[in-house]
């Protein structure tokens, strides 16, 4: 089993039937300061027992216990005498696998709900009588494994909680880990705190002083290198090499050409100056804008552009090996290590995802792809955490705002925000357009509201009238959305005064912009970006 678990701490395994709000349980549980892990929902019962947790959460999922080829656990987990709850789908495991009855039910229970609490539990301490819940679930428990009684009920379901708190194993019908449940957090504190027994010892600062420890001792006295893209992740990762590592760490800065304005500024500015890390700059702006030449495919700009970076990265370690050299550096064993920003929800999906053939609707160039064709040891420290976590660290480690709470950018950058062949021309006409946008919504206080605000450039030209003039001139498009994830999104209904002062502003300082268009389309069917 692949954990990332740091062995000292309390810690909570969510094993993952498949259901939509794993990931939610695993945040609510970190948000009490408790560690919190996804594991496979087969992980066997003695490789559990191994790695200690304090407690066990089943997760929902959209199976019926009944269903060939249903995931199930291990049934060995229910007597380790480690803490279960069970959620759904989870609870329902737990009652058919130690001698209850499940009934299939075609027709879901999906909603609001009021939780009637009958019995007193550790888990409802401190709740009243009564909470509101958020269900969804078909099948329900009708008959109780033996030792087991029903804690809370609803109006459709007699048996909402079920527990038997002599082996510690407990059952929720319905959702605690939702925003829809308002006093779920309560619930899984009494798990987590008074179940489980676990510490409040998942803390930033604590997961810094771990993580720098643990990149010592993989690295020891060897050179690493990171590629800074300037977005949040790598920038952590960085920051986090740095403090730990010092001088061992080079960053390398590509500028491909297709950055927005003063992007290689701030990072300069963030890293070199503030930090004093070793920063490499490389500028490959006109390699890149002569290989996109005449290109007009998206697919195929993606291509090159990821292809390229990786040459242009492999020739920035050779040089570095070579400016070492020169510098009289003592010999060492050349850079052995990439560093790179993976985040915890990267990992889960490779694990969730096995064997589901993963459709790839746009490919995406990262530094990800250095690794393979370069024969690096990966060092990921920050493969535990959410994205929001990582801001955190970020904060901790001293980044600025500007940095951490930095919108994503696509790797190939503005190359796939120009519809069409990219040209100098293009690039700083939706710069231009771009920095308007971008200056707009930060004052305005939305930047930080959305998930992303950009300008997009079309292949069109349209008729306008400027003066007394007749104008055939280019279309901006302004793509803003909120999204949790990137995965879904929905376009921002901005005010009408924001959407004008920036149309105007586009239309009469960017030379050769006539148009601006707002995009109303959410994600799917449409991609964030437009190619
Ligand atoms: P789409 O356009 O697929 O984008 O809806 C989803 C999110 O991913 C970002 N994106 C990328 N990020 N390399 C990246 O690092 C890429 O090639 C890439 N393409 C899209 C996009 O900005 C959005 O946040």
């Amino acid at each position: 089993m692949k954990t990332v678990a740091p062995l000292t701490h309390s810690k909570i395994f969510i094993l993952d039937f498949g259901s939509q709000y794993t990931q939610v349980i695993a945040r609510r549980i970190r948000e009490c300061q408790v560690y919190s892990e996804i594991v496979r929902f087969d992980t066997p019962a003695t490789e559990i027992a191994k790695l200690k947790p304090n407690g066990l959460i089943l997760s929902g999922g959209p199976a019926s216990v009944y269903d060939k080829g249903a995931p199930h656990p291990d049934p060995e987990i229910f007597s380790l005498g480690i803490p279960v709850l069970g959620i759904c789908y989870g609870m329902q495991l737990m009652a058919h696998h130690l001698g209850g009855e499940v009934e299939f039910s075609q027709r879901r229970e999906y909603g609001p709900g009021m939780l009637h609490i009958t019995d007193s539990s550790q888990l409802f301490n401190g709740l009243g009588e009564q909470i509101d819940i958020w269900n969804s679930h078909g099948d329900k428990v009708t008959t109780l494994p033996a030792g087991f009684r029903g804690a809370a009920r609803t109006e459709n379901s007699k048996f909402a909680a079920i527990e038997d708190p002599g082996r510690k194993l407990y059952g929720l019908q319905f959702h605690p880990e939702v925003a829809h449940t308002p006093r779920g957090k309560e619930i899984l504190q009494n798990f987590v705190y008074h179940i489980c027994h676990c510490a409040m010892d998942w803390t930033m600062g604590s997961f810094i002083e771990e993580a720098c420890a643990r990149i010592r001792k993989q690295v020891g006295d060897q050179k690493v290198v990171l590629g800074l893209s300037g977005g949040v992740d790598s920038s952590v990762t960085a920051a986090l090499l740095h403090k730990a590592i010092g001088d061992q760490l080079t960053c390398i800065f590509v500028n491909n050409g297709l950055l927005r304005s003063r992007e290689e500024e701030i990072v300069q500015r963030v890293f070199g100056e503030n930090f004093h890390v070793r920063l490499k700059y490389v500028d490959a702006s006109e390699r890149f804008l002569a290989l996109l030449k005449g290109v007009t495919d998206p697919e195929t700009k993606r291509k090159l552009i990821g292809n390229e970076f990786i040459k242009v990265f492999q020739h920035a370690t050779e040089e570095l090996l070579e400016e070492d050299r020169r510098n009289g550096a003592r010999k060492h064993g050349g850079y052995r290590f990439l560093a790179q920003g993976t985040l915890y929800p990267d990992v889960i999906e490779s694990v969730s995802i096995e064997g589901n053939p993963a459709q790839v609707i746009k490919s995406h160039h990262n530094v990800g792809g250095l690794p393979e064709k370069m024969h690096f040891e990966l060092v990921e420290p920050v493969r535990q955490l959410f994205k929001d976590e990582v801001r955190q660290a970020g904060l901790q480690l001293g980044l600025p705002k500007e940095i951490v709470y930095r919108q994503p950018f696509p790797g190939p950058g503005l190359a796939v925000r120009i519809l069409g062949e990219v040209t100098p021309e293009r690039l700083s006409i939706l710069r231009e357009a771009d920095t308007i946008v971008v200056s707009e919504m930060e004052s305005s206080d939305w930047y930080y509201r959305v998930w992303q605000s950009f300008a997009v450039l079309l292949p069109v030209r349209s008729v306008g009238v400027m003066g007394d003039q007749r104008t055939y001139e280019n279309t901006v498009v302004l793509r803003i959305v909120e999204s949790q994830d990137g995965m879904t999104a929905d376009w921002v209904r901005l005010p009408y005064e924001l959407l004008a002062r920036i149309s105007t502003r586009v239309s009469n300082e960017v030379k050769g912009v006539n148009r601006v268009c707002y995009d109303i389309s959410s994600k799917p069917p449409s991609t964030i970006e437009w190619e």
